[in-house]
C-alpha cells in the first residue's frame, strides 16, 4: 500500500466484489466522494493522480510542463491498469482518464464505473479554489470547461452508473451511490 492510499477502519467492511471507479470532469468531486465511499464500504481509496505524482516524483503541472501531456496520459494508463489488477477498492480518476479506450476496456467487466456529474457553475466554483490543473491554466476556465463538457460528456455517459454531485451534501451522494450499488447487487 502506498502513502497515497487510505484505508479507513470499518469494523464491518462490506463485500465489494469489484473496484468502483469514479470518472467525470475536474471539480466533479471524485476525490471527496471517493474517499467517503471507500470509508463507508471499508475498502482502500486511491486517487490515481496522487499515484502518478508519487511514481513520477513530480507534480502534475510539472509533468505537463516538462514531459508533456502524452507522457502524463501514458503514466495515467499504467497506474490505472495496475490498480485495476489489485483487490477491490475505490479509485478516483483524473478527469481525462476515461477518455482513454484502453482504460475503459480495463474497467469494463473488472470494475464498475460511476460518472460523477455536476453543473458547470458547480465545476467552476470547485476548480477556482485551486490552481493545480494545467488544462485550465491556458485560458478562460469557463470556456475550457464548456469545451471539455462537449467533448467528454458523451464518453462519460458510457459509465455503468451516473450520479449527480451538485448540492454539496456529500453524505447524501454517498448514500445514493450505496443504494445504487445494492440495487445492482454489487455489495
Ligand atoms: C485532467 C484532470 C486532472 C488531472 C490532470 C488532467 C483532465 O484531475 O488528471 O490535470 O484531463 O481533466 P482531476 O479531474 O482530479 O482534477
Amino acid at each position: 500500500m502506498t502513502n497515497n492510499s487510505t484505508f479507513q477502519e470499518n469494523r464491518n467492511p462490506l463485500p465489494l466484489a469489484r473496484s468502483l471507479v469514479l470518472v467525470g470532469l475536474m471539480g466533479a468531486g471524485k476525490t471527496t466522494i471517493g474517499r467517503r465511499l471507500a470509508s463507508e464500504i471499508g475498502v482502500r481509496f486511491v486517487d490515481s493522480d496522487n499515484e502518478i505524482v508519487e511514481a513520477a516524483a513530480c507534480s502534475i503541472p510539472d509533468i505537463f510542463e516538462v514531459y508533456g501531456e502524452a507522457i502524463f496520459r501514458d503514466l495515467e494508463k499504467r497506474v490505472l491498469l495496475r490498480l485495476l489488477g489489485e483487490e477491490p477498492m475505490v479509485i478516483a480518476t483524473g478527469g481525462g482518464a476515461f477518455m482513454n479506450a484502453d482504460i475503459r476496456a480495463g474497467i469494463s467487466g473488472k470494475a464498475l464505473s460511476i460518472w460523477l456529474r455536476a453543473d458547470i457553475e458547480v465545476l467552476l466554483d470547485r476548480v477556482s479554489r485551486r490552481n493545480n490543473r494545467p488544462l485550465l491554466a491556458t485560458g478562460d476556465k469557463r470556456a475550457i470547461l464548456e469545451r471539455l463538457i462537449q467533448e467528454r460528456d458523451p464518453v462519460y455517459a458510457l459509465a455503468d452508473m451516473v450520479v449527480d454531485n451538485n448540492l454539496g451534501h456529500h453524505e447524501k451522494v454517498v448514500e445514493h451511490i450505496m443504494e445504487l450499488l445494492r440495487q445492482r447487487q454489487a455489495l
